[in-house]
């Protein structure tokens, strides 16, 4: 009552309108999509050279393009750094995503330059990377398994419960998967694959990374996620084999972008030409980030996966990148796939 009572007066006598604001110090809101030690990293680095309080929270592609669709009327982001391209383009293409042409774009490899042409510059390419596998080398050869070099092996019936990929409404490298086995087999045939899939699959993460972290560990074969988060398992020193599959693969873009209504807008474009510098870029491999970087004087870390040995589909950014086409693939995965998920 006496403590109401006080406030009630200061704030009569203007004590607490002209309280000095405890303004707040020059802040950027961040959701990263890649893996978190690479976020950390560029938190740290950014926060240092620039004195801007990075709030950064790492999420995977698929559950951060569902945050910014949730909160299209009041943002609490400012920059999407990381993550797969496609859902960059579909929240691109919904208008949740602000254009910015960054003086770094000349700077950028071609298919980064083309990621922003495409999306009207509501986005851009920071890396890229290919979709293939990891496996456990100990377990394949205590368990006497054929090494899989094939989409078509995962199937074989003596890796029952021995596969975890990703789900892919949460993880953008588990859609990149469904969207490169529907371009290599057709959609028919592609969902007949994953529901024969789904028979040796043990568990399907939130993120796209832990099923070959899991492999690492001895806690699963084969993890479905893009080889350059295998080869980031070997550099760490585990049992982990990287595989790019012989029928073909599907690669990522992954991308960055500012959100419509950011907050802080000029911090937010502060951070999206610095992550597009070539140096930034060059300091992904000493978190363990081995993928391609965008910028083309950028450092290419030499344990990085050879695109040029890869025999990579021409991925097609502009259909599975487009909203209506990623709700109804993932509807369907859901019904067929999902529901029936052990
Ligand atoms: O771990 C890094 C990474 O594979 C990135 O290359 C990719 O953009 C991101 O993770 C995808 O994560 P998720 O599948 O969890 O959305």
């Amino acid at each position: 009552m006496r403590l109401a009572l006080m406030a009630a007066t200061a704030f009569a006598s203007g004590l607490v309108m002209n309280a000095p604001a405890s303004r707040a110090a020059e802040e950027l809101n961040l959701i990263c999509s890649a893996d978190v030690v690479i976020c950390e990293m560029l938190q740290q680095m950014f926060q240092k050279e620039t004195s801007i309080q990075v709030n950064m929270v790492r999420l995977s592609s698929g559950e951060t393009y569902a945050k910014i669709r949730a909160e299209a009327r009041n943002p609490k982001t400012d920059v999407w750094w990381g993550g797969t391209g496609d859902p960059h383009l579909q929240a691109a293409s919904e208008n949740l995503t602000l254009e910015y042409k960054s003086p770094m774009l000349p700077e950028l490899q071609d298919w980064a330059q083309k990621q922003a042409e495409a999306s009207g510059f509501k986005t851009v390419g920071v890396y890229a990377g290919a979709l293939g596998w990891g496996y456990n080398t100990d377990i394949f050869k205590q368990k006497n398994f054929k090494e899989p070099k094939c989409w078509a092996d995962l199937l074989d019936p003596s890796l029952k419960g021995e596969i975890q990929m990703a789900n892919p409404n949460s993880s953008g490298t588990a859609y990149t998967a469904l969207a490169t086995l529907v371009q290599i087999m057709g959609e028919e045939k592609a969902y007949e694959y994953l529901k024969k899939l789904n028979d040796n699959i043990s568990q399907y993460t939130k993120s796209g990374s832990a099923p070959v972290k899991a492999a690492a560990r001895g806690e699963t074969a084969v993890g479905v996620v893009f080889m350059h988060d295998a080869v980031s398992q070997v550099v760490e020193g585990f049992p982990v084999k990287s595989v790019a599959p012989c029928e073909g693969t599907g690669y990522e873009i992954g991308s960055m972008s500012i959100v419509k209504g950011a907050r802080n807008l000029e911090n937010a474009k502060k951070w999206y030409d610095w992550a597009l510098k070539a140096e930034v870029q060059s300091h992904m491999k000493d978190a363990k980030s081995f993928q391609l970087p965008s910028n083309s004087k950028a450092e290419v870390p030499k344990e990085a996966p050879k695109f040029e040995e890869i025999k990579l589909i021409d991925y097609d950014f502009a259909t599975y990148g487009d909203p209506a086409t990623r709700k109804r693939l993932l509807e369907r995965w859901d019904r067929e796939i999902g529901a029936n998920a052990n």
